[in-house]
């Protein structure tokens, strides 16, 4: 099915200037931009799309690093994007991510890794509305 996902390109990217790179394999895979945005997320936005993460050991140095500089947070839409995206991705830890991936090839670490993906259609639901309003985003379904 044509789905969305919500992409962030996250701060150790950003800082890297890897914007447009990351952005060229996301076109180059086939998925639309349909919405962006560059942001400084307060501790509060961090928390709140973090919030599932409550407890865990990584959780606070997370909130630390998603607060630490800025993020683009994307929606992007394509023909099965939420497991494509997933693909095209990699796994979270970047040593596990197959070669050619995006964190095999950007992220520095299980936390410094670069980008995040929605990992279901309902999350993907969640975390688009969690960033945007129906009237950021410029192609309808
Ligand atoms: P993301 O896909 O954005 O979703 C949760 C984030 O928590 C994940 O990427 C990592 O950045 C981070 N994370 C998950 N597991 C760990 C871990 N074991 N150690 C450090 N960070 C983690």
């Amino acid at each position: 099915p044509l789905e969305r996902t919500l992409s962030m390109i996250k701060p150790d990217a950003v800082g890297k200037q890897l914007i447009g790179t990351i952005l060229q394999r996301f076109e180059q895979a086939g998925f639309t931009v349909v919405a962006a945005k560059l942001m400084q997320l307060t501790r509060e936005q961090a928390e709140g799309f973090y919030a599932e993460h409550e407890g865990r050991d990584f959780y606070e140095p997370l909130i630390e690093f998603m607060t630490s500089g800025p993020t683009m947070a994307l929606v992007l839409q394509g023909e099965d994007i939420i497991p494509a995206y997933r693909e095209l991705i990699g796994k979270t830890d970047p040593t596990q991510a197959a070669a050619g991936t995006i964190r095999a090839d950007f992220a520095e670490s299980t936390r410094l890794n670069a980008v995040h993906g929605s990992d279901s259609p309902e999350s993907a639901a969640r975390e688009i509305a969690y960033f945007f309003v129906d009237d950021e985003i410029c192609v309808k379904a």
